[in-house]
């Protein structure tokens, strides 16, 4: 049985503490997933225009509204993707997701990553002449912010950001005063946050931990196969993945395992709450272990710029424009 913890945001809505991620599930397996993951329980989907399955995840509703729930009871957030930062755009790809999902608003919208594509050739524009994307160097965070404030409330009950760190949080809220409700970032024992958490908790930004299980794109091991991890989990007679959620869930934001596994689904949500030493054993797995999976230079096609400050960053040709 799940406890069902929520959290309210600045905006006073509340959203439950652990919710559905979406990103990587395949054609046909994000149906299946928001259904049984609606059916069991879940009340938070976290969606995005870049996942390219709004569609499927819109089928699932259907068939979930009203029959298991009404609308309201459900908490959807969604994200603006790069190739749409440009003031015209942002409405404009709303709209789109608005349609895909089949719903009339969104709960919570954010701004994906700090980074613009030049709009208008598709959702990873080719740069001319080099293996990567063709970024747009001049649209600002704060301009993108800005149509974000503007959007209508009756399309979307709040924004935030994802991805962005806290000069970027710094730079949009001192040219609008307008505080994000929320920043989705990666966090996990690997990569706490512990500053920029600090900062969102100071400033009321709510936080939400995406790859809670250190899912990565570079082959690592994930942490749920950790022997740390699962030895913790056994000794609880929890799932290895449920004490990373649950850690996630001690520091008090809201995180957002993914799964196409009705089973994993059905356990992830089953909320377990850990000790003060059962979160500090699993603390300490990230002793001198930092370790930030999503990292866009890394990608390929390579995105040439410095997001956050890291090592691997460090040969980008861009830093974030914040704009002022
Ligand atoms: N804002 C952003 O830029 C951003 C970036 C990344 C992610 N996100 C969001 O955050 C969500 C979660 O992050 P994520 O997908 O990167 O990683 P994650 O949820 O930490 O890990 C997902 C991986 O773990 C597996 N898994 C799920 N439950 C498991 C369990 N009980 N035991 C063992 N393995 C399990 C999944 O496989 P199966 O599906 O086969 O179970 C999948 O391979 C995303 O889906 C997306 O909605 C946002």
């Amino acid at each position: 049985m799940s406890l069902e913890l929520s959290i309210t945001l600045s905006t006073g809505a509340s959203l439950r503490q652990i919710g559905l991620g979406t990103w990587l599930s395949k054609p046909k397996e994000v149906e299946n997933a928001v259904e049984i993951a609606v059916r069991n329980g879940y009340r938070h989907l976290d969606l995005a225009m870049i996942y390219e399955n709004q569609d499927e995840v819109g089928a699932a509703l259907k068939k979930v509204i009203p029959s298991v729930v009404k609308r309201e009871e459900l908490f959807m957030t969604s994200k603006v993707w790069n190739s749409s930062h440009q003031p015209a755009e942002v409405e404009k790809e709303l709209d789109e997701t608005l349609r895909q999902l089949g719903v009339d608003y969104l709960d919570l919208y954010l701004i994906h990553w700090p980074v613009a594509f030049v709009p208008g050739k598709g959702l990873f524009p080719p740069h001319a002449s080099k293996d990567e994307v063709e970024l747009d160097l001049k649209t600002t965070l704060v301009d993108t912010w800005k149509a974000m404030i503007a959007l209508p409330k009756s399309k979307v009950r709040a924004i935030g950001v994802s991805n962005f760190t806290i000069p970027q949080l710094e730079g949009i809220i001192k040219a609008t005063g307008v505080v994000p409700a929320a920043n989705q970032i990666e966090a996990h024992p690997l990569l706490p946050q512990d500053e920029l958490l600090a900062y969102c908790k100071e400033k009321g930004i709510h936080v939400t931990a995406y790859s809670p299980l250190g899912n990565n794109l570079v082959g690592k091991p994930k942490l749920t196969d950790y022997p740390a991890i699962v030895e913790i989990a056994k000794a609880k007679n929890a799932t290895p993945a449920q004490v990373l959620i649950a850690w996630g869930a001690y520091r008090g934001y809201s995180v957002i395992p993914k799964s196409v596994q009705e089973e994993r689904i059905k356990s992830n949500f089953q909320q377990v709450i850990l000790s003060k030493e059962e979160y500090e054993a699993i603390s300490a797995v990230g002793k001198g272990n930092h370790t930030r999976f999503n990292i866009p230079y890394g990608y390929t096609p390579r995105w040439n710029i410095n997001v956050f400050g890291e090592p691997e960053e460090k040969d980008a040709s861009n830093p974030v424009n914040i704009g002022a």
